[in-house]
């Protein structure tokens, strides 16, 4: 059966809105959320920035599936280290490395067998699942993502505005898999959009899509 499978991916850069509105999908409409962005995180966070290839192999996740995935170490839930700008950084910086990609890319494709999955990351539709049913690209001023990412932070926004765009920049020009619109993608500029305004037009794309995926 075609629908076996259902993938959505949403890309797009730092406080465009891709796990607020995943997650969203992911709660209501039964959707795996695989959240790319959170490994890249996780490994930076445990690396301190420096993974070798080792330090991967000795890293094991231990991945939770209920709709999303939840990232452990040695038996504690690293949620609450990973989220800050900081972090944010750190993962930038760690995405860069050709192995650490390999095994982002491996692990997501391997979670994401039978079912239906929302994906989201930098490089989701671009390079991990190109033959995606749906591809997602949010974008907003970054004035907007700063403001968003400060209230969650509790920071000024003139600092983490500066760090976003820094980070940005960082992820739009390395070499391997940068962040990118894909050719096939939709662009959504949440900028003045609530998240339920956000969620009626995917949903909507979502439909239209699946109804269309076995004719
Ligand atoms: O989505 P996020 O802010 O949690 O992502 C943190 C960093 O991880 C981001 O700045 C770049 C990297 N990343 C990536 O290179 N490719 C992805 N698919 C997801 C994240």
């Amino acid at each position: 059966m075609k629908k076996d499978r259902f993938i959505v991916t949403i890309d797009g850069p730092a406080g465009s809105g891709k796990s607020t509105i995943s997650k969203l999908i992911a709660e209501r409409d039964g959707f795996l959320h695989i959240d790319t962005g959170a490994l890249y995180r996780a490994i930076g966070y445990l690396t301190d920035g420096q993974p070798t290839k080792n330090d991967l192999n000795n890293i094991h996740f231990n991945i939770r599936i209920n709709n999303k995935i939840e990232i452990f170490y040695n038996g504690e839930n690293i949620e609450k280290f990973i989220r800050n700008e900081e972090c944010g950084m750190l993962a930038s910086n760690v995405a860069k490395i050709d192995y650490v990609r390999d095994f982002v890319n491996k692990t997501a494709r391997k979670i994401a067998s039978v079912g239906k999955y929302i994906i989201d990351g930098r490089d989701c539709g671009s390079v991990i699942f190109p033959y995606a049913d749906l591809k997602i690209f949010l974008d907003a001023d970054l004035k907007e993502r700063a403001k968003r990412r400060a209230f969650e932070d509790k920071r000024s926004v003139e600092e983490i505005e500066k760090e976003i765009e820094k980070r940005d920049k960082q992820d739009k020009s390395r070499n391997i898999a940068p962040l990118m619109k894909p050719n096939d993608a939709v662009v959504i500029d949440t900028t003045n959009l609530t998240i339920e305004d956000v969620y009626s037009k995917i949903k909507e794309m979502i439909k239209e899509r699946y109804e269309h995926k076995d004719s």
